[in-house]
Protein backbone atom coordinates (compact mmCIF):
# COMPACT_ATOMS: atom_id res chain seq x y z
CA UNK A 1 0.00 0.00 0.00
CA UNK A 2 2.69 2.67 1.22
CA UNK A 3 6.11 2.87 -0.97
CA UNK A 4 8.77 -0.20 -0.25
CA UNK A 5 11.29 2.44 0.90
CA UNK A 6 8.96 3.45 4.06
CA UNK A 7 9.46 -0.16 5.13
CA UNK A 8 13.14 -0.19 5.64
CA UNK A 9 13.29 2.86 7.08
CA UNK A 10 13.32 2.72 10.87
CA UNK A 11 12.10 4.40 13.64
CA UNK A 12 14.30 7.28 15.31
CA UNK A 13 13.68 4.93 18.60
CA UNK A 14 14.70 7.83 20.96
CA UNK A 15 11.75 9.45 20.03
CA UNK A 16 9.91 6.87 21.28
CA UNK A 17 11.97 6.50 24.86
CA UNK A 18 11.16 10.01 24.70
CA UNK A 19 7.35 9.59 24.39
CA UNK A 20 7.21 7.19 26.57
CA UNK A 21 8.79 9.30 29.01
CA UNK A 22 6.92 12.00 28.81
CA UNK A 23 3.89 9.42 29.42
CA UNK A 24 5.04 8.26 32.81
CA UNK A 25 5.61 12.09 34.03
CA UNK A 26 1.77 12.37 32.64
CA UNK A 27 0.98 9.70 35.44
CA UNK A 28 3.16 11.35 37.91
CA UNK A 29 6.62 9.61 37.60
CA UNK A 30 9.82 11.82 38.48
CA UNK A 31 11.41 11.19 34.81
CA UNK A 32 15.27 12.19 34.59
CA UNK A 33 16.19 12.73 30.84
CA UNK A 34 19.22 11.68 29.24
CA UNK A 35 17.73 10.46 26.25
CA UNK A 36 17.10 13.53 23.70
CA UNK A 37 20.16 15.29 22.04
CA UNK A 38 18.92 18.25 22.48
CA UNK A 39 20.12 21.39 25.09
CA UNK A 40 18.45 21.41 27.58
CA UNK A 41 18.81 25.47 28.07
CA UNK A 42 16.11 27.70 26.12
CA UNK A 43 17.35 29.45 23.35
CA UNK A 44 19.78 32.62 24.36
CA UNK A 45 17.50 35.77 25.10
CA UNK A 46 19.07 37.82 22.24
CA UNK A 47 17.66 35.21 19.42
CA UNK A 48 14.86 35.31 21.23
CA UNK A 49 13.99 38.82 21.25
CA UNK A 50 15.70 39.23 17.29
CA UNK A 51 13.07 37.26 16.58
CA UNK A 52 10.19 38.95 18.22
CA UNK A 53 11.45 42.01 16.64
CA UNK A 54 11.96 40.32 13.32
CA UNK A 55 8.06 39.48 14.03
CA UNK A 56 7.39 42.57 14.82
CA UNK A 57 8.69 44.01 11.30
CA UNK A 58 6.42 41.82 9.50
CA UNK A 59 8.88 39.31 8.53
CA UNK A 60 6.65 37.06 7.74
CA UNK A 61 7.02 36.02 3.89
CA UNK A 62 9.31 33.54 2.04
CA UNK A 63 13.04 34.32 1.71
CA UNK A 64 15.46 33.21 -0.43
CA UNK A 65 16.26 29.75 -0.93
CA UNK A 66 19.94 30.26 -0.53
CA UNK A 67 18.76 31.53 3.00
CA UNK A 68 19.02 35.77 3.58
CA UNK A 69 21.67 37.26 2.15
CA UNK A 70 22.69 39.11 5.67
CA UNK A 71 22.56 35.53 7.19
CA UNK A 72 25.01 33.82 5.04
CA UNK A 73 27.56 36.52 5.31
CA UNK A 74 27.26 36.02 8.64
CA UNK A 75 27.84 32.55 8.73
CA UNK A 76 30.56 33.35 6.44
CA UNK A 77 31.87 35.93 9.16
CA UNK A 78 31.79 32.96 11.45
CA UNK A 79 33.72 31.18 9.46
CA UNK A 80 36.49 33.90 9.26
CA UNK A 81 36.09 34.67 12.86
CA UNK A 82 36.20 31.04 14.60
CA UNK A 83 38.37 29.37 11.89
CA UNK A 84 40.63 32.24 10.02
CA UNK A 85 38.73 30.77 6.63
CA UNK A 86 37.64 32.87 3.92
CA UNK A 87 34.08 31.04 2.64
CA UNK A 88 32.36 32.94 0.00
CA UNK A 89 29.04 33.64 1.36
CA UNK A 90 27.96 32.00 -2.28
CA UNK A 91 28.88 29.09 -0.71
CA UNK A 92 26.79 29.04 1.94
CA UNK A 93 23.09 27.80 2.12
CA UNK A 94 20.88 28.23 4.91
CA UNK A 95 18.71 25.04 5.37
CA UNK A 96 15.63 23.34 7.27
CA UNK A 97 18.22 22.22 10.32
CA UNK A 98 21.26 20.17 9.09
CA UNK A 99 18.66 17.86 8.15
CA UNK A 100 16.95 20.08 5.64
CA UNK A 101 21.08 20.20 4.48
CA UNK A 102 21.15 16.04 4.65
CA UNK A 103 18.26 15.68 2.33
CA UNK A 104 19.77 18.08 -0.41
CA UNK A 105 22.71 16.38 -0.15
CA UNK A 106 21.70 13.29 -0.96
CA UNK A 107 19.03 14.73 -3.69
CA UNK A 108 22.38 15.99 -5.36
CA UNK A 109 24.68 13.20 -4.76
CA UNK A 110 22.94 9.98 -5.03
CA UNK A 111 21.63 8.36 -8.06
CA UNK A 112 19.50 5.03 -7.69
CA UNK A 113 21.88 2.55 -6.20
CA UNK A 114 24.72 4.42 -5.02
CA UNK A 115 25.75 4.01 -1.60
CA UNK A 116 27.48 6.33 1.02
CA UNK A 117 30.07 4.17 3.38
CA UNK A 118 29.28 6.06 7.15
CA UNK A 119 30.92 4.69 10.64
CA UNK A 120 28.64 2.12 12.75
CA UNK A 121 27.32 3.27 14.93
CA UNK A 122 26.82 6.27 13.93
CA UNK A 123 23.78 9.17 13.31
CA UNK A 124 20.61 6.82 12.38
CA UNK A 125 18.97 9.61 9.93
CA UNK A 126 21.78 9.71 7.09
CA UNK A 127 21.60 6.05 5.92
CA UNK A 128 17.33 6.96 6.07
CA UNK A 129 17.82 10.09 3.87
CA UNK A 130 19.98 7.82 1.35
CA UNK A 131 17.21 5.24 1.00
CA UNK A 132 15.13 7.93 0.80
CA UNK A 133 16.38 8.62 -2.25
CA UNK A 134 17.10 5.37 -3.09
CA UNK A 135 20.70 5.44 -2.36
CA UNK A 136 22.07 3.50 0.25
CA UNK A 137 23.94 3.84 3.79
CA UNK A 138 26.88 1.70 3.99
CA UNK A 139 27.59 0.82 6.86
CA UNK A 140 31.19 0.34 8.42
CA UNK A 141 31.86 -1.15 11.81
CA UNK A 142 33.42 0.96 14.48
CA UNK A 143 34.95 0.42 17.94
CA UNK A 144 36.57 1.79 20.51
CA UNK A 145 39.97 0.67 19.02
CA UNK A 146 39.33 2.90 16.28
CA UNK A 147 37.70 5.61 18.47
CA UNK A 148 34.59 4.90 16.75
CA UNK A 149 35.47 6.90 13.79
CA UNK A 150 35.84 5.46 10.18
CA UNK A 151 39.21 6.28 8.98
CA UNK A 152 40.49 6.27 5.48
CA UNK A 153 42.21 2.56 5.47
CA UNK A 154 38.74 1.26 6.54
CA UNK A 155 36.97 3.44 4.39
CA UNK A 156 39.22 2.21 1.40
CA UNK A 157 38.72 -1.46 2.46
CA UNK A 158 34.43 -1.09 2.25
CA UNK A 159 34.92 1.06 -0.33
CA UNK A 160 32.21 -1.07 -3.05
CA UNK A 161 32.04 -0.36 -7.14
CA UNK A 162 28.77 1.73 -6.14
CA UNK A 163 30.02 3.87 -3.34
CA UNK A 164 30.14 7.50 -4.40
CA UNK A 165 31.34 8.76 -1.43
CA UNK A 166 31.88 9.21 2.63
CA UNK A 167 29.80 10.80 5.55
CA UNK A 168 31.48 11.41 8.65
CA UNK A 169 30.13 13.34 11.48
CA UNK A 170 33.33 15.29 14.00
CA UNK A 171 32.48 15.65 16.97
CA UNK A 172 30.27 12.76 16.33
CA UNK A 173 26.87 11.30 17.78
CA UNK A 174 26.13 9.15 19.27
CA UNK A 175 29.93 8.63 20.65
CA UNK A 176 31.60 12.65 20.77
CA UNK A 177 34.43 11.62 18.88
CA UNK A 178 36.67 13.72 16.78
CA UNK A 179 38.20 13.19 13.96
CA UNK A 180 41.87 14.66 13.70
CA UNK A 181 43.04 17.18 11.06
CA UNK A 182 45.20 14.13 9.30
CA UNK A 183 42.56 11.73 9.81
CA UNK A 184 40.09 14.49 7.83
CA UNK A 185 42.72 15.07 5.40
CA UNK A 186 43.17 11.03 4.78
CA UNK A 187 39.34 10.60 4.37
CA UNK A 188 39.32 13.38 1.73
CA UNK A 189 42.60 12.39 -0.38
CA UNK A 190 40.80 8.97 -0.66
CA UNK A 191 37.54 9.98 -1.71
CA UNK A 192 39.56 12.60 -4.29
CA UNK A 193 41.56 9.48 -6.00
CA UNK A 194 38.36 7.82 -6.22
CA UNK A 195 36.68 10.66 -7.41
CA UNK A 196 34.53 10.36 -4.37
CA UNK A 197 32.55 13.14 -2.37
CA UNK A 198 33.27 13.69 1.29
CA UNK A 199 30.45 14.79 3.32
CA UNK A 200 31.43 15.68 7.08
CA UNK A 201 28.66 16.88 9.74
CA UNK A 202 30.38 19.36 11.73
CA UNK A 203 26.85 19.99 13.48
CA UNK A 204 28.77 19.82 16.84
CA UNK A 205 31.77 22.23 16.63
CA UNK A 206 31.14 24.59 19.61
CA UNK A 207 30.23 21.65 21.76
CA UNK A 208 34.18 20.65 22.14
CA UNK A 209 35.75 19.98 25.74
CA UNK A 210 39.44 20.03 24.60
CA UNK A 211 41.05 21.08 21.61
CA UNK A 212 38.41 21.92 19.32
CA UNK A 213 37.55 20.21 16.71
CA UNK A 214 38.97 21.02 12.90
CA UNK A 215 37.01 21.48 10.00
CA UNK A 216 36.94 19.91 6.74
CA UNK A 217 36.97 23.05 5.43
CA UNK A 218 40.45 24.07 7.07
CA UNK A 219 41.83 21.29 4.65
CA UNK A 220 39.83 21.77 1.22
CA UNK A 221 37.06 23.27 -0.83
CA UNK A 222 35.74 20.17 -2.16
CA UNK A 223 33.87 18.62 1.05
CA UNK A 224 30.14 19.44 1.92
CA UNK A 225 30.16 20.44 5.03
CA UNK A 226 26.69 20.39 7.09
CA UNK A 227 26.14 22.37 10.37
CA UNK A 228 23.38 23.64 12.23
CA UNK A 229 21.61 26.65 14.63
CA UNK A 230 20.65 23.03 16.78
CA UNK A 231 23.43 22.36 19.38
CA UNK A 232 26.03 24.75 20.34
CA UNK A 233 23.40 27.47 19.05
CA UNK A 234 20.67 26.30 20.83
CA UNK A 235 17.92 26.75 18.50
CA UNK A 236 16.52 23.03 17.96
CA UNK A 237 13.24 24.01 17.78
CA UNK A 238 13.90 26.94 15.45
CA UNK A 239 14.66 24.49 12.53
CA UNK A 240 17.67 25.79 10.88
CA UNK A 241 21.21 24.78 9.54
CA UNK A 242 23.77 25.34 7.11
CA UNK A 243 25.86 23.97 4.32
CA UNK A 244 28.61 24.75 3.10
CA UNK A 245 29.18 23.23 -0.65
CA UNK A 246 32.01 23.80 -3.41
CA UNK A 247 31.41 26.41 -5.46
CA UNK A 248 30.04 23.64 -8.57
CA UNK A 249 27.58 22.57 -6.55
CA UNK A 250 25.60 25.85 -5.68
CA UNK A 251 23.38 26.42 -8.40
CA UNK A 252 22.26 22.77 -8.53
CA UNK A 253 21.59 22.49 -4.47
CA UNK A 254 19.76 26.08 -4.57
CA UNK A 255 17.55 24.49 -7.41
CA UNK A 256 16.60 21.36 -4.89
CA UNK A 257 16.36 23.87 -2.49
CA UNK A 258 13.72 26.13 -4.12
CA UNK A 259 11.47 22.77 -4.80
CA UNK A 260 11.75 21.08 -1.31
CA UNK A 261 11.41 23.87 0.47
CA UNK A 262 11.11 27.43 -1.31
CA UNK A 263 12.33 29.02 1.92
CA UNK A 264 13.27 28.27 5.66
CA UNK A 265 12.19 30.25 8.36
CA UNK A 266 12.40 34.25 7.92
CA UNK A 267 11.91 35.30 10.99
CA UNK A 268 13.93 32.36 12.45
CA UNK A 269 16.63 33.76 9.81
CA UNK A 270 16.65 37.00 11.40
CA UNK A 271 16.90 35.67 14.89
CA UNK A 272 19.96 33.13 13.63
CA UNK A 273 21.48 36.65 12.94
CA UNK A 274 22.10 37.27 17.00
CA UNK A 275 23.60 34.16 17.49
CA UNK A 276 26.86 35.32 16.06
CA UNK A 277 26.92 38.64 18.39
CA UNK A 278 29.64 38.95 20.99
CA UNK A 279 26.73 39.16 24.11
CA UNK A 280 25.05 35.72 22.81
CA UNK A 281 28.38 34.11 22.07
CA UNK A 282 29.31 34.73 25.63
CA UNK A 283 26.16 33.07 27.22
CA UNK A 284 26.43 30.14 24.68
CA UNK A 285 30.56 29.90 25.63
CA UNK A 286 29.43 29.65 29.12
CA UNK A 287 27.09 26.87 28.48
CA UNK A 288 29.40 25.00 26.43
CA UNK A 289 31.22 25.04 29.99
CA UNK A 290 28.40 23.93 31.92
CA UNK A 291 28.22 20.74 29.35
CA UNK A 292 31.73 20.09 30.07
CA UNK A 293 31.27 19.94 33.62
CA UNK A 294 28.54 17.68 33.25
CA UNK A 295 30.80 15.47 31.63
CA UNK A 296 33.37 16.07 33.89
CA UNK A 297 30.95 14.74 36.50
CA UNK A 298 29.80 12.02 34.69
CA UNK A 299 32.12 10.23 32.93
CA UNK A 300 33.92 8.85 36.11
CA UNK A 301 30.51 8.24 37.76
CA UNK A 302 29.38 6.23 35.03
CA UNK A 303 32.62 4.26 34.70
CA UNK A 304 32.42 3.75 38.46
CA UNK A 305 29.03 2.26 38.12
CA UNK A 306 30.59 -0.57 35.66
CA UNK A 307 29.94 1.31 32.26
CA UNK A 308 32.72 0.54 29.60
CA UNK A 309 34.05 4.02 28.70
CA UNK A 310 37.32 3.40 27.24
CA UNK A 311 38.08 6.28 25.57
CA UNK A 312 37.43 10.24 26.44
CA UNK A 313 34.16 11.39 24.66
CA UNK A 314 36.13 15.25 23.60
CA UNK A 315 32.75 16.68 22.10
CA UNK A 316 28.85 16.90 21.76
CA UNK A 317 26.13 15.88 24.53
CA UNK A 318 27.15 12.39 24.32
CA UNK A 319 28.58 9.44 26.20
CA UNK A 320 28.59 6.16 24.90
CA UNK A 321 28.67 3.50 27.19
CA UNK A 322 28.77 -0.58 27.25
CA UNK A 323 26.85 -2.21 29.00
CA UNK A 324 28.02 -5.90 29.36
CA UNK A 325 28.66 -5.91 33.09
CA UNK A 326 25.11 -5.85 33.71
CA UNK A 327 23.05 -7.01 30.04
CA UNK A 328 23.35 -8.03 26.46
CA UNK A 329 20.27 -6.78 25.28
CA UNK A 330 20.28 -2.66 25.83
CA UNK A 331 16.87 -2.04 24.33
CA UNK A 332 15.72 -4.32 27.65
CA UNK A 333 18.00 -2.33 29.72
CA UNK A 334 16.65 0.93 28.58
CA UNK A 335 13.33 -0.09 29.10
CA UNK A 336 14.02 -1.21 32.53
CA UNK A 337 15.73 1.99 33.37
CA UNK A 338 12.95 3.86 32.45
CA UNK A 339 9.78 1.99 33.12
CA UNK A 340 11.61 0.88 36.92
CA UNK A 341 13.75 3.83 38.07
CA UNK A 342 12.77 6.94 35.94
CA UNK A 343 15.58 7.24 34.02
CA UNK A 344 15.59 8.19 30.54
CA UNK A 345 18.84 6.87 28.18
CA UNK A 346 18.94 5.66 24.67
CA UNK A 347 19.42 2.29 23.84
CA UNK A 348 22.37 1.83 20.96
CA UNK A 349 20.47 0.10 18.24
CA UNK A 350 18.99 3.31 17.48
CA UNK A 351 22.75 4.07 15.80
CA UNK A 352 23.12 0.75 13.91
CA UNK A 353 23.59 -2.80 14.19
CA UNK A 354 27.42 -3.45 15.15
CA UNK A 355 27.05 -4.65 18.57
CA UNK A 356 24.49 -2.16 19.38
CA UNK A 357 23.17 -4.48 21.90
CA UNK A 358 26.04 -3.78 24.48
CA UNK A 359 25.49 -0.52 24.42
CA UNK A 360 23.86 3.09 25.66
CA UNK A 361 23.55 6.62 25.17
CA UNK A 362 24.14 8.84 27.80
CA UNK A 363 23.41 12.42 26.93
CA UNK A 364 24.10 15.17 29.79
CA UNK A 365 21.64 16.96 28.83
CA UNK A 366 19.81 17.61 32.05
CA UNK A 367 21.49 19.81 35.48
CA UNK A 368 24.53 18.40 37.22
CA UNK A 369 22.07 17.66 40.61
CA UNK A 370 19.90 15.38 37.95
CA UNK A 371 22.47 13.82 36.92
CA UNK A 372 23.38 13.02 40.55
CA UNK A 373 20.10 11.38 41.04
CA UNK A 374 20.01 9.79 37.70
CA UNK A 375 23.60 8.15 39.16
CA UNK A 376 22.52 7.43 42.65
CA UNK A 377 19.05 5.72 41.02
CA UNK A 378 21.28 3.62 39.01
CA UNK A 379 23.84 2.94 41.31
CA UNK A 380 21.19 1.63 43.49
CA UNK A 381 20.16 -1.35 41.15
CA UNK A 382 23.50 -2.01 39.65
CA UNK A 383 25.94 -1.98 41.98
C1 LIG B 1 25.00 14.12 13.77
C2 LIG B 1 23.71 14.84 13.57
N1 LIG B 1 23.44 15.38 12.36
C3 LIG B 1 22.28 16.03 12.13
C4 LIG B 1 21.31 16.17 13.12
C5 LIG B 1 20.05 16.93 12.80
O1 LIG B 1 19.99 18.14 13.49
P1 LIG B 1 19.09 19.39 13.11
O2 LIG B 1 18.23 19.01 11.96
O3 LIG B 1 18.31 19.71 14.35
O4 LIG B 1 20.03 20.50 12.76
C6 LIG B 1 21.57 15.64 14.40
C7 LIG B 1 20.56 15.76 15.48
O5 LIG B 1 20.69 15.23 16.54
C8 LIG B 1 22.80 14.96 14.63
O6 LIG B 1 23.09 14.42 15.81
Amino acid sequence: MFAKRVKEIEPFRVVEVLDRAKALEAEGRDIIHLEAGEPDFTTAQPIIEAGQAALGRGETYYSQAAGIPELRQAISNHYKLDYGLSIAPERIMVTPGASGALLLIAGLLTNPGDGMLMADPGYPCNRHFLRLVEGEGQLVPVGPEDRYQLKASMAADHWKPNTIGVMVASPANPTGEILTREELSDLYDLCASKNGHLVVDEIYHGLTYGEGAPSILEITDQAFVINSFSKYFGMTGWRLGWLVAPEHAVAEMEKLAQNLFISMSTMGQHAALAAFEPETRKILDARREEFAARRDYLLPELRRLGFDIPNEPAGALYIYAGISKFSNDGQQFCMDMLENHGVAITPGVDFGHHRSQEYVRFAYTTSIDRLKEAVRRMEAVLC
